[in-house]
């Protein structure tokens, strides 16, 4: 897995307890998985999140902690392809969440599945 994009945790990321907010994290999982997946596909894709698999939040974050977002694809359908993620303290490199399966659909015009025409290699070489 590469690990790519880089987050500064700052106050506005925090939960009213002074840690990272869930959802903020999964916000920037979510952006960071599909802009890897329409980068993939090449093409002016239409992707939406289709499925999370089960989220582990393994450790928090605190403010001022520097994190790095990983991600990689792990299976490729007709109108589907799946991520995996992670992302970890990238200073102590210590797993703050991870994602097993993040399915995005690729949508026509009327917002039906539609193929994407991505072919995968099997192996993600980043
Ligand atoms: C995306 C959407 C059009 C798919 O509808 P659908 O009726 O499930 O479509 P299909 O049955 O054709 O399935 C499309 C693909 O999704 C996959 N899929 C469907 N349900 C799934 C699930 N629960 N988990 C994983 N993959 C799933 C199918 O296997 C298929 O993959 P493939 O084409 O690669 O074989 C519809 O569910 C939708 O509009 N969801 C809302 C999306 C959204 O708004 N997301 C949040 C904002 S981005």
């Amino acid at each position: 897995m590469e690990f790519y994009s880089r987050k500064w945790v700052k106050p506005e990321n925090l939960n009213p307890y002074g840690t990272l907010f869930g959802g903020q994290l999964l916000s920037w999982i979510d952006e960071e998985a599909v802009i890897y997946a329409m980068c993939k596909l090449g093409k002016n894709r239409h992707l939406v999140t289709k499925f999370m698999s089960e989220i582990n939040f393994v450790s928090s974050a605190r403010q001022g902690d520097i994190l790095e977002m990983g991600v990689d694809i792990t299976a490729c359908g007709r109108s589907s392809i799946t991520l995996r993620a992670e992302v970890r303290n990238k200073i102590t490199k210590q797993t703050i969440i991870s994602i097993d399966r993040i399915v995005f659909v690729n949508l026509d015009a009327q917002g039906r599945s539609a193929p994407h025409e991505y072919v995968w290699q099997g192996q993600d070489a980043g």
